[in-house]
């Protein structure tokens, strides 16, 4: 056989393995939490870091598309999104923002840091807007930008319109007279590792150093409440500090108003919801992609006082969350005041394998309760317990 008709052999050989090897689709009625889930092709799902949107009865799951090996916990391949009618089985709606290629010097660029992709809809101006955690290629986490991309369909394309950081000259509602003081130039010098500061973040006045040019912005969530004021919550002030900002009538920049809350408590991965007219949180502690105790909170306003509930998670592996890290609360729809916890369980050798942990949330009182399930279904949501 001539090289040619070998590899063209070869080629076929493979072709057809692989078409016979695609696991069929799977029809779901449940959630297994931690198990491999695959979408409507048979592929398994890929999107990390998630947020689910609603829209015309439809659910668009959003999330961080990884590839194997550690290279994959750098953005490759771009956002990705799935659909769905009932939530135990998704459609695979494509990459919506994809990297780029070619151009190293693009704020999103190819090998750059996207993570916590999050999409809401603009009712004034109909674009479905993205925003996600971005830092720029070659500069690990010290960049702390937010980006911000816009479609005029929820499964894009979305377009890329810029990254930043919020906030820039502006100080938040619950300043300190200590923020207005001169900052240190050892401070200012300073890239801190976000795990943890050599002082107290109010002393070291992180929120003064980062004034002039923006406040930094990790960990993400968005929020748009019941009368269309949108929110950006992020992990701020080298992660000591989450804020809460307020989103411009469009959804494309900041307003200038926000807060700054658990101060020095380094709250990651913020998730926020609404409940019988409360807003709540559940966020992670600061240990990277290592999971740890997840954190719960409850507000009458959206501005505070926001008041610590604690670890919402009870039984085995409850002080590591089940192994994972929060991403999303999610209002089911049809079931009033119900709420899926989701969350993800990092692999970071092999990012592509992050498994995804979606769990019912119940409520005593005020308090959230997490529980492990193997395996759950929505009906589950009907007799939850008050
Ligand atoms: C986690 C964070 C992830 C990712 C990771 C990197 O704390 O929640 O989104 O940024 O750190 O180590």
């Amino acid at each position: 056989m001539k090289g040619f008709q070998l590899i063209t052999f070869v080629l076929f050989f493979f072709t057809i393995a692989f078409l016979f090897c695609q696991e069929s689709p799977v029809l779901y009625h449940s959630f297994k939490p931690g198990q491999i889930w695959y979408d409507n092709n048979g592929i398994i799902i890929n999107a990390h870091g998630g947020g689910i949107f609603n829209h015309l009865d439809t659910y668009y799951w959003f999330g961080e598309h990884k590839i194997a090996g550690p290279a994959g916990n750098k953005a490759q391949v771009g956002v990705h999104c799935y659909s769905s009618k009932d939530l135990y089985n998704w459609k695979d709606e494509g990459i919506v923002l994809h990297v780029v290629e070619n151009d190293s010097s693009h704020d999103i660029a190819k090998g750059c840091i996207l993570e916590r992709p999050k999409v809401i809809y603009n009712r004034k101006t109909k674009k479905f807007v993205m925003w996600f955690h971005l830092e720029l290629l070659g500069r690990d986490y010290r960049a702390a930008r937010s980006g911000v991309a816009v479609s005029d369909n929820v499964t894009g394309p979305y377009k890329f319109l810029k990254s930043l950081r919020p906030n820039k000259d502006q100080w938040p509602q619950n300043v300190l007279d200590i923020h207005k003081k001169p900052v240190k130039e050892d401070v200012k010098k300073t890239a801190y590792s976000g795990g943890s500061l050599p002082g107290h973040t109010d002393s070291l006045n992180i929120l003064g150093r980062d004034y002039p040019g923006g406040q930094m912005a990790r960990d993400m969530t968005l929020f748009v409440d019941d009368d269309e004021k949108a929110y950006h919550i992020f992990a701020s002030e080298e992660n000591s500090t989450l804020h809460i900002a307020e989103l411009s009538d469009d959804y494309l920049s900041h307003s200038g108003k926000y807060i700054r809350v658990f101060v020095g408590r380094f709250m990651e991965a913020p998730a926020v919801f609404k409940r019988q007219g409360k807003y709540y949180f559940i966020g992670s502690g600061c240990t990277g992609w290592a999971p740890n105790a997840a954190r719960s909170s409850v507000a009458p306003s959206i501005w505070g006082p926001w008041r610590e509930l604690g670890n919402p998670c009870i039984g085995p592996d409850s002080s590591l969350t089940f192994f994972s890290q929060s991403t999303f609360v999610l209002p089911v729809i049809g079931k009033k005041e119900t709420f899926i916890f989701m969350a993800d369980r990092w692999n970071p050798q092999n990012p592509i394998d992050g498994r995804y942990i979606w769990l019912p949330m119940k409520f005593q009182a005020d308090r959230i309760i997490l529980e492990w399930f193997d395996e759950w279904d929505l009906t589950f949501l009907d007799s939850k317990k008050e």
